[in-house]
């Protein structure tokens, strides 16, 4: 009996703080208040194609569209704005260029210190049309794949708004990556051009992009030319014929360097999901409903404002780099800040040390690095004055609310908001988030849908939970950012995200929403542990676990219980100077006992002094599964940040 029951995902956090907007935020902010966020969500939600069109209409079009939206339910197949002609870095650069031209479009911060450039918007609209005239030399057109493998330098982001300048279809891999995924991802996509550096520094020491490069492309016949921008400066190979380097080629070229109409639906970017399962999927996003979403959402999430200082650390490899480092900015006329390095070289108040030296005003940031930063305490935050900040951002993961109480009160000094912003590659842009100046904050929920999201929480069967049972996030209805499709592989594509609910997108993530509406991400469904009928997701257990004095994070993953049928397996990273002993494990189970309920209680703690994860960041549940349960293969550890933290994992085994 029991197993026909739709199945729910049980909640087991009891998180009741509420933290209100504050009064001169909220004056000053594009939206004021929660009921001017309900007036304009419910508009957009009766007459969506008006909503998104008054948005797309901030842009500059070359031609408008002829259709809004168009959706073909049986292919899966969506479009926005079509038959408008657009172009991205037209809206980047050329349309700032009368108002702001002087304006700083881009602050670098390299991992040496003194490495600092300041780009304006005339100085990169000129930048970018050269090497717009560089890629059309080596035979670039519209339509052909480049890839991009090179470290956070502002050649990176002169290189994707030139591919966006004529047509070709970006593909940035992340240049902590192996030869392998490298490989892996020019080869599926095709690219004719691969632009990359020598190398790049990391802690202080030189990553050799230029011969990952090389490995990698010695198994691609589809690159055709490689260009290489000088970072490091140590000695490299260079194939006469294939590899130039890119200073030289920029002094051949003139700077003027028309746009090319692109149209909306027009491949814009490829990007791979950063695949901690089987092969990698390329990620296709268009071209103008894309740009449409991550102007808007910039705009309202982190209530741009022209004077903001703002600065994402994420990688440009990432969606948040692409999404919020370079176009969602750069489409409003922000400064926006790119650093290259670690957050702990040549010290662990690096983050802190940036924001006070330029002043930053908006810091978005993921819950691996505050926890990771958290960690050494207050005292290398309290060396440095951070009070321009204003606003601050989390993304990547759920953040647990201990991590988002100390970011709260040690960076934010409890004066700025906190927009914890859920989303994903595929989704382009912010789909659930708090609009800063309207909502009531709640640590560790990531509030309300953005305007014209329709999510639900939905049941095994297809129906809809009530509220705060846990269950399946979906979306309901396609939104202009939204991926269009897997490159190259379209039934991958509905499969993946549209086939365990007919028609509604399904974003393989767990959540409740609560009796205000707030939603509440408790992880991957793939992750959801069993117990005694009962579903857990690992979120909330974890967030329990670092919610301990001593812990610095925690990830859990089941393994067979004969009575149970699961039972959780917890790996335990402890903060800095805790000593390891039987008896804090056991204080450890009984903290989540206490703090979650019995049914909670892991049967197993082991002790880890790092976790296996993704260079984004991003636990590996699938490698700490393996570990736990002491069964199956570990198989790929190429997307590890450190692959060698899988043996000791194994050696402590329990
Ligand atoms: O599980 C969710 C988690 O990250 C996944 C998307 O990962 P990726 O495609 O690499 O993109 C990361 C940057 C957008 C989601 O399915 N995730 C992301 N943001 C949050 C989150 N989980 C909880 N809260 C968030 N704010």
């Amino acid at each position: 009996m029991e197993e026909k029951k739709p199945k729910l995902i049980t909640s087991v956090s009891n998180e009741q703080r509420k933290i209100p907007p504050k009064e001169n935020f909220s004056s000053k902010a594009h939206i004021k208040s929660e009921e001017e966020y309900n007036k304009i969500y419910q508009e957009s939600i009766k007459t969506p194609e008006k909503f998104w069109a008054e948005k797309a209409k901030q842009l500059h079009w070359f031609k408008k569209w002829d259709t809004i939206f168009t959706w073909d339910p049986k292919n899966i197949k969506a479009t926005w704005f079509k038959g408008g002609k657009i172009n991205v870095s037209y809206n980047c650069l050329d349309a700032n260029l009368k108002k702001i031209g002087n304006k700083i479009a881009l602050i670098w911060q390299g991992e040496p210190e003194n490495d600092v450039i300041k780009i304006t918007y005339k100085e990169l609209y000129n930048e970018v049309c050269k090497f717009s005239n560089v890629l059309k030399k080596k035979g670039i057109k519209k339509g052909d794949r480049v890839c991009i493998y090179m470290p956070m330098i502002p050649e990176l982001a002169i290189a994707m708004l030139a591919c966006t300048r004529i047509g070709a279809i970006h593909n940035i891999v992340f240049g902590g990556f192996s030869a392998t995924s490298l490989k892996d991802r020019i080869l599926d996509s095709q690219c004719k051009l691969l632009i990359t550096a020598d190398g790049g520094f990391r802690n202080g020491k030189i990553i050799p992009l230029k011969s990952i490069a090389d490995e990698a492309i010695s198994q691609c016949d589809c690159i055709e030319s490689v260009i290489v921008a000088k970072r490091t400066k140590q000695e490299i190979k260079m194939e006469k014929g294939r590899d130039t380097y890119w200073d030289e080629e920029m002094n051949l070229v003139s700077n003027i360097c028309k746009p090319e109409h692109m149209d909306a639906e027009d491949p814009l970017f490829i990007l791979y999901t950063s695949g901690t399962t089987a092969k990698p999927k390329g990620v296709l996003h268009t071209t103008g409903g894309y740009l449409t979403y991550v102007y808007q959402t910039f705009k309202w999430v982190f209530d741009y404002h022209e004077e903001d200082i703002y600065w994402c650390t994420a990688d440009i490899g990432w969606v948040t780099g692409h999404s919020y480092v370079i176009y969602g900015p750069l489409a409003n006329g922000a400064t926006t800040l790119m650093y290259e390095g670690s957050p702990t070289y040549p010290d662990n108040d690096r983050f802190w040390n940036i924001i006070e030296k330029f002043k930053v005003t908006i810091f978005y940031t993921a819950p691996t690095a505050i926890r990771a930063l958290a960690k050494f305490g207050e005292e290398p935050v309290n060396k440095h004055n951070i009070k321009s900040l204003r606003l601050l951002g989390t993304v990547g993961e759920p953040i647990n609310p201990e991590a988002w109480m100390w970011y709260y009160k040690n960076i934010g000094k409890e004066k700025c908001p906190i927009v914890d912003t859920w989303w994903q590659t595929e989704t382009g842009g912010i789909l659930i988030t708090p609009l800063p100046g309207a909502f009531t904050l709640k640590p560790s929920s990531a509030n309300k849908p953005f305007p014209g999201i329709e999510p639900a929480i939905f049941k095994e069967d297809g129906t809809e939970a009530a509220p705060n049972e846990g269950g399946y996030l979906v979306i309901k209805k396609p939104w202009p950012g939204q991926m269009r499709t897997v490159y190259g592989d379209h039934q991958r594509f509905v499969e993946t995200y549209y086939s365990r609910f007919q028609g509604v997108y399904f974003t393989s993530d767990a959540a409740r929403k609560d009796v205000d509406g707030d939603f509440w991400l408790m992880g991957r469904v793939d992750d959801v542990i069993s117990i005694a009928g009962h579903r857990i997701g690992t979120a909330e257990v974890e967030s329990a676990l670092v919610g301990h004095k001593d812990v610095a994070e925690a990830a859990i993953v089941p393994i067979p219980d004969e009575i149970k049928g699961q039972a959780i397996y917890a790996f335990v990273t402890l903060k800095e100077g805790v000593k390891k002993t039987e008896k804090l494990k056991q204080e450890l189970i009984q903290h989540v006992a206490k703090e979650i309920g019995p049914i909670a209680k892991p049967a197993k703690v082991q002790f880890a002094d790092a976790l296996p994860k993704t260079r984004s960041g991003k636990i590996m549940r699938r490698i700490l599964k393996v570990i736990a349960t002491g069964e199956g293969d570990i198989g790929n550890v190429t997307t590890l940040a450190d692959p060698s933290i899988v043996d000791a994992l194994m050696k402590d085994r329990q």
